[in-house]
């Protein structure tokens, strides 16, 4: 494997760039010395098993809670996400592995959820219904999602389907960072291959695209480069080209560890 990635070149023309981020809560560090980039047209993949920090970083950049060390960029300015308002206004979207639906209103009302069109004004204002399914079909289409039906209540929809129109939703409402917390970890192989589908199609629309996941299978295909993470801490940044499948999935699988082992062991000179 070769050397990790020097991040910190041109953090300016970043999307997104992080420089030593860590946090704490109370006297659990969650996180510490992360760094890492996001760029237009990029998939960023953070891989980590459970209790590895990949919430704790999203939750930082979706503005849930703030960083307490390091440096967080935004385009080229530096900031602290206050609210996920303030992040949404950057242009930072996230979806979450437990969407935020109403199950039983249609795909078309979720899609437009707090943000409705209304056509008419004072006493007369009403929800325009005609334009928001249209733009629904058309965005979903546009998407590659073949939804027949815009009225179908959301929770008809597979977790995969669901993930889709979240990721539709987003990119319609002008994110520029796409965040996917696990989207694919409820997903059987066939669902997970259609959000993975997706992420490039975000990607090709020019999103800077941050995908969460635990299974290098699925971040590998679609990822452009890789942060490891494990209890907290990096144990790896890598370009794509620097990396294969199976180097990712030994490490995530302590391969790392195990060598650091095998070395202090060898100095140890037991033979
Ligand atoms: N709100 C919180 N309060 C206290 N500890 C937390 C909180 N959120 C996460 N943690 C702790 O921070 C660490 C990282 O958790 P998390 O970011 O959820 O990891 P992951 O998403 O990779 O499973 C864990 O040890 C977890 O217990
Ligand atoms: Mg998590």
């Amino acid at each position: 494997m070769t050397e990790s990635l020097d991040p910190l070149t041109d953090a300016d023309a970043h999307l997104i760039s992080l420089e030593g981020i860590g946090k704490s809560y109370g006297n659990i560090l969650a996180l510490r010395d992360i760094t890492m980039a996001v760029d237009n047209g990029r998939v960023t993949c953070v891989l980590g098993d459970n209790g590895a920090g990949k919430s704790t970083l999203i939750k930082i950049l979706a503005g849930l809670h703030q960083h307490d060390e390091g440096t967080l960029r935004v385009m080229g300015a530096e900031r602290t996400l206050s609210s996920p308002r303030e992040a949404l206004d950057l242009g930072i979207a996230a979806v979450y592995q437990d969407l935020a639906v109403v199950p039983l209103m249609p795909v078309w009302r979720n899609f437009f959820l707090g943000s409705e069109l209304t056509k008419g004004a004072g006493p007369f204002r009403r929800l325009d219904v005609q334009a928001m399914k249209e733009i629904t079909k058309r965005e979903l289409a546009e998407m590659g999602i073949d939804l027949r039906n815009v009225e179908q209540p959301i929770g008809q929809l597979s977790g995969g389907e669901r993930q889709c129109v979240a990721i539709a939703r987003a990119v319609h409402f002008g994110a520029k960072v796409l965040i996917l917390d696990e989207p694919t970890a409820a997903l059987g192989v066939k669902q997970s291959g259609v959000v993975l589908r997706y992420i490039l199609q975000a990607r090709d629309r020019g999103l800077g695209v941050i995908f969460i996941t635990h299974n290098p299978h699925h971040a590998f295909p679609v990822g452009d480069r890789f942060l490891l993470l494990k209890r907290g801490r990096s144990i790896g940044y890598y370009e794509k080209k620097d990396v294969t499948l199976q180097e990712l999935t030994t490490q995530m699988a302590g391969g790392a560890e195990l060598t650091e082992l095998a070395h202090e062991l060898e100095q140890l000179n037991l033979s």
